[in-house]
């Protein structure tokens, strides 16, 4: 029967063959085909997925920028580093949040009375050398608003004790260290003049002990020394923010202040002058050398101490604090030396005194 077909029959009979072929693979293929198609998303779905990475980032971001402290301390505990818990390896091999450049602002604060004429002087200083220098003064008001806008989430016990704290020089001292934490930059009491721009503070080409080149992005601390006594001086700091020594700091305050407070048996809103044996040991400037020292040696995990800050004649770098000679910034007090490099601050000592209820500055 095959055989007696016609041409044009047979002819017509393997064109459907060939077809039908063709569709039966079509269709073996159709799923495949629609699955991986599935598999891809719309352009509004991939845009929605890029706008949430971009969210994560940011709060991730964010998450290092604001002040992250570790556990609140215990109340009576007496002065105990609490950062010996992070190994120097795991906090290397986490992003460092650190930027590379100092803030150039200018952190102040007016005292009750206000800006006296000698003091916009001082202030003009300043703006004469740093013509691009952004510059805030704060006032008791602003600095109280400025603490619970900055740390009342992130960290509410340090909110919490400057609320609580009454007295005005632990105040301004706490003050300085929350805003070198929290913003970086320059602090600077309004009683200092500005003598060398502060972008040059960092000397250039300055080659260290160990034969190595300073360069700024080796610094995240600068620090200067007072003359009477070896410690740094608190009368003007500049910083990087976030910075765990500028932590390490805030906790020390908070101890000295927790234990100043259970040791008469008071709140901290019920401290006063005459409970503090030295305010320049509890909050001031040997608070702060101690502080920093203490932070340094875990960083380093070697200790910093004494013999590291004496007797410099050009800045000294200890891990990535700057320490800068007497004369940098107490020229004046040590009836300017020539022998220690430029004399980059002159402090004038407005507030050479206390009052009774510690208003004023001792040093
Ligand atoms: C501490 O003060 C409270 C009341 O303020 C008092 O009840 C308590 O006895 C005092 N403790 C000491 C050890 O003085
Ligand atoms: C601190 O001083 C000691 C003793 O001179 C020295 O061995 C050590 O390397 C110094 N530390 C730093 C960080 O320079």
């Amino acid at each position: 029967m095959i055989l007696s077909l016609s041409r044009p029959v047979t002819l017509v009979l393997s064109t459907l063959l060939l077809l039908n072929f063709y569709l039966f693979h079509r269709v073996l293929h159709q799923p495949t085909v629609t699955s991986t198609f599935a598999i891809n998303t719309t352009p509004a779905q991939q845009q929605q997925q890029q706008q949430q990475q971009q969210q994560q980032q940011e709060q991730q971001q964010q998450a290092f920028l604001s002040p992250t402290p570790t556990p609140t301390p215990e109340p009576t505990t007496a002065v105990q580093p609490t950062w010996t818990t992070l190994p120097i390896s795991a906090a290397t091999a986490t992003p460092t949040p650190t930027p590379t450049a100092f803030p150039l602002k200018l952190w102040q604060k007016s005292g009750p009375k206000g800006i006296s004429p000698d003091l916009q002087t001082y202030i003009q200083s300043w703006h004469a050398l740093n013509p691009a220098l952004r510059h805030e003064i704060l006032s008791d008001d602003s600095a109280l608003a400025y603490v619970e806008e900055t740390f009342r989430k992130n960290w509410p016990e340090v909110a919490d004790l400057y609320q609580q704290i009454q007295v005005p020089i632990i105040r301004a001292d706490l003050l300085r260290l929350l805003i070198l934490y929290a913003d970086g930059g320059v602090w600077s009491d309004l009683d200092v003049t500005c003598e060398v721009p502060i972008e040059e503070w960092i000397p250039k080409d300055l080659v260290l002990g160990d034969g190595s080149l300073l360069t700024k992005e080796r610094v995240n601390v600068v620090v200067g020394l007072e003359f009477d006594g070896w410690q740094f001086a608190s009368w003007t700091l500049m910083a990087k923010p976030g910075l765990d020594h500028f932590e390490a700091a805030i906790e020390y305050v908070m101890h000295q202040m927790e234990g100043i407070a259970h040791s008469h048996n008071v709140s901290l809103s019920g401290v006063t002058m005459d409970m503090i044996p030295d305010v320049v040991d509890a909050s001031g400037p040997q608070a702060i050398t101690v502080a920093l020292l203490r932070s340094l040696s875990h960083t380093l995990g070697q200790t910093v101490d004494r013999a590291n800050i004496t007797g410099l004649h050009e800045p000294r770098l200890l891990g990535d604090v700057l320490v800068l000679p007497q004369a940098a910034y107490a020229a004046l007090q040590g009836g300017h030396p020539q022998d220690q490099g430029p004399y980059l601050v002159s402090h004038h000592y407005a507030g050479s005194w206390k009052n009774v209820q510690g208003g004023e500055r001792r040093r």
